[in-house]
């Protein structure tokens, strides 16, 4: 794997369209007491029929308009995302055929909300330099595809959004470190966009099923998970917590968000979040916090990043990089 690469852009873009907690609360028994006190959220943003590849599509256009990168000088585009247009073709070769970036190779990545970093890792391990020197990394995700809108346990706390990166060989290491793991075992624990095969021949095309979750389940295994991940990576970086500048977590709960800096006894404030506006975007949440902290200046060039997804699958992964 290269470490020699660096993030040279950030974007995101999300739906117009609004839903807040009282929105929910009007079709379904829940309250804005009960979700913020919970989760954190106040309010998401939901399609009004733009897909997952149109939202990616957005980041792409602003991405290589910030770096003032051509679309034929890039050479990969991966695109993490648990909510695909369609199992085939994938949202990256429809984002790459759009950009009219003919050189790049394009595929899509899931691994639910540690899909950001599994991309980021992948592609590290593509850049070399000479064929594949520049590339984009997208988390883009219409979940409301894939919602119950009457199963509050789940429909309370997922949202619509894209964020990405451009990355670029370069000759200092900026991946210091990284952790990756998967827990199959628990895959029962969260899943969404299932399909069954027709028991009777000629079948009908099967609907895809909604989010399933163990709330609780999945909320012991981040808490306990996390901070291992991120432990771990520090240690293969060489580098201790107080070396970590700003923690960009994956946005699924903010009280599971302060769990783990209490576990890390890290500082809230090192723990940025957006998850009140946001709600959970799986794929899509660490791009558009990383953004949303570049835009505001609290993350600068040289600051020592640990971003941290965790998820369905289960999955964990954290990267360790100098900014
Ligand atoms: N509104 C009102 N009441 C509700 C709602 C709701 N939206 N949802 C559940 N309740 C009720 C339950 O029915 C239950 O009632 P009962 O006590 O009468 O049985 C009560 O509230 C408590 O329910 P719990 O499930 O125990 O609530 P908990 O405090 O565990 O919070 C939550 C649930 C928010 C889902 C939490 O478990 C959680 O955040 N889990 C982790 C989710 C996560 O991290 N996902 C990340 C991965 S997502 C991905 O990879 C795509």
């Amino acid at each position: 794997m290269s470490n020699k690469w660096r993030i040279v852009t950030t974007a995101s873009y999300a739906p117009a369209r609004i839903v807040t907690n009282d929105d929910l609360a009007a079709i379904m028994d829940t309250s804005d007491q009960w979700i913020r006190e919970r989760t954190g959220i106040r309010r998401r943003h939901i399609s009004a029929g733009e897909n997952t590849a149109d939202l990616a599509t957005q980041v792409a256009d602003r991405l290589l308009k910030r770096a003032g990168w051509p679309a034929q000088s890039l050479d990969l585009i991966v695109i993490a995302t648990m909510s695909s247009n369609a199992c085939t073709p994938s949202t990256a070769a429809i984002v790459q055929g759009r950009l009219g970036a003919g050189r790049a190779v394009a595929f899509d990545l899931s691994a639910a909300c540690s899909g950001f970093v599994y991309a980021l890792s992948t592609v590290a391990r593509f850049l070399d330099g000479k064929r594949f020197s520049r590339a984009m990394v997208i988390g883009s995700e219409v979940l409301s595809k894939l919602i119950d809108w009457h199963d509050r346990s789940t429909a309370v706390l997922f949202g619509d959004a894209a964020g990405g990166v451009l990355v670029e060989s370069t000759s200092a290491p900026h991946l210091l470190g990284e952790s990756l793991a998967t827990f199959g075992d628990q895959a029962a624990s969260l899943s969404a966009g299932g399909t069954a095969p027709s028991p009777v021949f000629p079948g009908p095309v099967a609907k895809l099923q909604p989010f399933r979750m163990n709330g609780r389940a999945v909320y012991r295994f981040a808490t306990h998970e996390v901070p291992r991940s991120i432990e771990g990576a520090l240690t293969t970086a060489g580098l201790s917590l107080e070396a970590v500048d700003h923690f960009i977590l994956h946005q699924a709960n903010i009280r599971i968000i302060q769990q783990v800096a209490r576990r890390l006894e890290q500082p809230l404030a090192k723990f940025p979040t957006n998850i009140a506006d946001f709600g959970n975007t799986a794929a899509a949440s660490e791009p558009v916090l990383l953004n949303e902290c570049v835009e505001k200046g609290l993350v600068r060039r040289g600051d020592v990043l640990a971003l941290s997804g965790f998820g369905g699958g289960l999955t964990s992964g954290t990267m360790i990089i100098k900014y």
